[in-house]
């Protein structure tokens, strides 16, 4: 099972950004986990397109772009000119999904898909041959360093089974909550990319704990 990290900006030091990208880039991070959020689909604002685009002026790897978002058709292409690899929207906010999908594909990135902890993983039955990644929410989406729902761990399984069942190279990305206990049970249950924000930016060693989680 590949295993891979994208820690989330959401928790890093603004004032200091362009060092915590430094510390990124030099780590095993696999991805950069971007969480944009609008206020209206989540209960919080963090940041947009601008921030993206300097980050992507010095990042070394690719930048993950979580859309926390009413309305993502609108902002596909903003984001994916901004230097975005992956975009992931919302189930709960798309009304023609395998149409955005297919446009994401068009644009020469990857379409990832997000499901909110309520939301079942079979409705994904009918699209999941479409998509590059799968992300779970482990928690209720707007902020870092919440608990992580347990039911997550079914979900992956279930997820892991469908994926398979379709012979899809689509990866199972999990967000929120992550830290050495649920991410190994994470990957164990089939779970390939951890996205960890508080986790990482508020430990001891963050480069450190990157390595740690990528070892589970
Ligand atoms: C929730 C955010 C968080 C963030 C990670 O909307 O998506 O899940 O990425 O938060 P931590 O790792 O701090 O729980
Ligand atoms: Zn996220």
């Amino acid at each position: 099972m590949k295993k891979f990290v994208a820690p989330s900006i959401l928790s890093a030091d603004f004032n200091n950004l362009g060092k915590d990208i430094e510390m990124l880039n030099n780590s095993m991070a696999d991805y950069i986990h971007f969480d944009v959020m609008d206020g209206v689909f989540v209960p919080n604002i963090s940041f947009g397109i601008p921030v993206i685009e300097h980050v992507n002026k010095i990042s070394k790897k690719p930048l993950d772009v979580h859309l926390m978002i009413v309305k993502p058709d609108k902002f596909i292409v903003p984001f994916k000119n901004a230097g975005a690899s992956i975009i992931t929207v919302h189930f709960e906010t798309c009304q023609h999904l395998h149409r955005t999908i297919h446009f994401i594909k068009e644009l020469g990135i990857k379409a990832s898909v997000c499901l909110n902890p309520h939301t079942p993983v079979e409705l994904l039955a009918d699209i999941i041959a479409d998509l590059d990644m799968v992300l779970l929410m482990s928690v209720n989406p707007g902020f870092g360093g919440q608990k992580f729902i347990e039911n997550t761990y079914k979900k992956v399984n279930q997820l892991r089974n469908l994926i398979d069942g379709k012979n899809s190279e689509c990866l199972i990305e999990v967000d929120g909550g992550v830290n050495f206990e649920t991410g190994k049970k994470l990957y164990e249950a089939g779970a390939n990319v951890l996205v960890a924000g508080s986790f990482v930016f508020n430990s001891e060693d963050p480069k450190t704990t990157i390595s740690q989680l990528k070892e589970l």
